[in-house]
């Protein structure tokens, strides 16, 4: 996975210090919006996806699928649905897929504590199957099956100084001086649309070979990896990289489009 530092810096325009490495009060992600209200970051992701798909990209991106856990955060999260969408239900964290019945949110709050209340007629567990929970903007909840797709908000509680390098947030990138990109060696497996969703959270791609010395910077760093460095059965002798045959056999590209 790689990602350009100019792009990174860019996002990052408003903390131009002329470091390496530099802390900055209060940055997150240029994606999410700062409310003064609650001190903490939330970004509304209008493309519906299922629960599982969500809580994965929030996470991925180093927030938590957003939660009505306060009575401020709620207040939050219904201004974001209502500005883009009042009469709809967004997911939120709070699930019983552990369990059924037992609806906690993400960050483990249980329903019973949290300032909501339910829309008309529910809860009701049609089909013996909801186990994920909706807000809308007049601030009600519905369970709905979590294989159904909502928009949702991603949060991240506000965490004090965040050290910022060239390379964004992430401590796990690294800027490799002969080719000037940004790197990240990811040791979970995924397979190859996970794989490029993980990257695309980062807010970099997953990697594109573009000349002999890259190749070798990467090889380098899975060289760095050893088998022991990465968890679970699977061929721990290769990795993705950004080349796709885009559903024609052998007709591999880039996953930018090119030969
Ligand atoms: C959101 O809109 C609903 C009407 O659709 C309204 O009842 C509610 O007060 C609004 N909430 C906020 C926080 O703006
Ligand atoms: C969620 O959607 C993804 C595709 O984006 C799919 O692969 C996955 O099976 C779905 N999961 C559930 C629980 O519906
Ligand atoms: C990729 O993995 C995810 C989750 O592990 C799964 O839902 C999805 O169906 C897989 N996609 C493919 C194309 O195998």
């Amino acid at each position: 996975m790689q990602t350009s530092p100019h792009k990174m810096k860019s996002c990052l325009k408003y903390f131009t210090l002329l470091f390496s490495l530099y802390f900055t009060e209060g940055a997150f992600r240029c994606d999410y919006k700062y409310s003064s209200k609650t001190k903490t970051w939330f970004k509304f992701v209008s493309l519906p996806a299922n629960f599982t798909d969500a809580r994965l990209r929030c996470a991925l991106e180093g927030a938590v699928l957003a939660s009505p856990t306060t009575p401020e955060i709620l207040a939050e999260m219904r201004t974001i649905i209502n500005r883009s969408y009042p009469e709809y239900e967004i997911f939120t964290g709070i699930h019983a897929i552990f369990s059924p019945g037992d609806f906690n949110a993400i960050e483990g709050t249980p329903l019973s504590k949290l300032p909501v209340t339910w829309a008309k007629n529910e809860p009701d567990n049609k089909g013996n199957n909801e186990r994920c929970i909706t807000l809308n903007g007049n601030g009600d909840l519905a369970d709905r099956r979590c294989e159904e797709t909502r928009p949702y908000i991603c949060y991240h509680a506000e965490s004090g100084q965040t050290e910022v390098s060239q390379c964004g947030i992430d401590p796990e990138y690294y800027l490799d001086k002969r080719t000037n990109k940004c790197y990240k060696f990811h040791t979970v497996p995924r397979n190859f649309s996970r794989a490029f969703m993980a990257c695309a959270a980062e807010g970099a791609h997953l990697a594109i070979i573009n000349s002999d010395l890259e190749a070798t910077v990467l090889r380098d760093l899975f060289g760095r990896y050893g088998d022991h460095t990465m968890q679970g059965n699977f061929r721990k002798d290769y990795a993705f990289i950004g080349f796709h045959d885009w559903g024609e056999l052998w007709d591999f590209r880039t996953i930018h489009g090119k030969l």
